[in-house]
């Protein structure tokens, strides 16, 4: 489903990313593992069309996103790519519910917020559809940003250290739910992790390493 061919990347002299390929297939649960600056951000961002390859190619069922021009891309992105960052970045002036419905109401879907609303009770976030951002725990808020990644119901999830600002047992309960949501809808998942217990539970982990992937 998604493809990366020989994806290079440098920033001021620094090369980061030497020649990745990779291929992942629908319904997979894939994790990237590597040191800090072994380029995993960088390539997630690359994969998702936040950033563009100084060469190499991202394809997704055979169109090479990597190509198309900036409008084309992030219409593509709105439609069949979601992210979940480690810091939730929700709007705080928006209740849970308007930020889930945001990315829907940008591709001109009225039918949103029953879907949202249906996503929140997915997500055991019942009940608190109308609190903002401040008045919900770490994991809530998390929560709450798996639920605005799976809104348009994209055909890959990319996730960079999503766990890394929960307690323990918020994690867990994270990283569980990742594996629900692809044994329930089939959702794809690409996280990016320090967390060794959830990059093991993976279908796949993969490793960057000196700007290739090694595993
Ligand atoms: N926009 C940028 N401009 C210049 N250098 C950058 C830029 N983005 C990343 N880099 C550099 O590229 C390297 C890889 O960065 P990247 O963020 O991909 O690492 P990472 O594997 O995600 O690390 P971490 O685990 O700490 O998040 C780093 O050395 C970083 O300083
Ligand atoms: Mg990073």
């Amino acid at each position: 489903m998604l493809k990366a061919e020989n994806i290079h990347k440098s920033y001021n002299g620094l090369n980061v990313l030497k020649g990745i390929d990779l291929s992942i297939d629908k319904e997979e649960v894939v994790s990237i593992v590597g040191t800090s600056g072994a380029g995993k951000s960088t390539l997630l961002h690359i994969l998702g069309t936040l950033d563009v390859p100084d060469e190499g190619k991202v394809l997704f069922d055979d169109v090479e996103v990597s190509s198309l021009n900036q409008k084309k891309m992030a219409l593509f992105r709105n439609e069949r790519i979601g992210f979940i960052f480690q810091f939730h970045n929700l709007f705080p002036e928006f209740t849970a519910i308007e930020n889930v419905c945001i990315p829907a109401l940008i591709r001109g879907d009225s039918d949103a917020d029953k879907r949202a609303r249906h996503l929140l009770e997915i997500l055991g976030l019942s009940g608190r559809e109308e609190h903002k951002p401040s008045e919900l725990s770490g994991g809530e808020q998390q929560r709450v940003s798996v639920a605005r990644a799976l809104i348009n119901e994209p055909s890959v999830v990319f996730a960079d250290e999503p766990s890394g600002n929960l307690d323990s047992q918020s994690a867990d309960d994270l990283h569980q739910l990742f594996f629900d949501l692809r044994n329930k809808i089939g959702q794809t998942f690409v996280i990016v992790t320090h967390n060794m217990e959830l990059a093991g539970m993976a279908d796949r982990k993969l490793e960057i390493k000196d700007g290739i992937i090694t595993t």
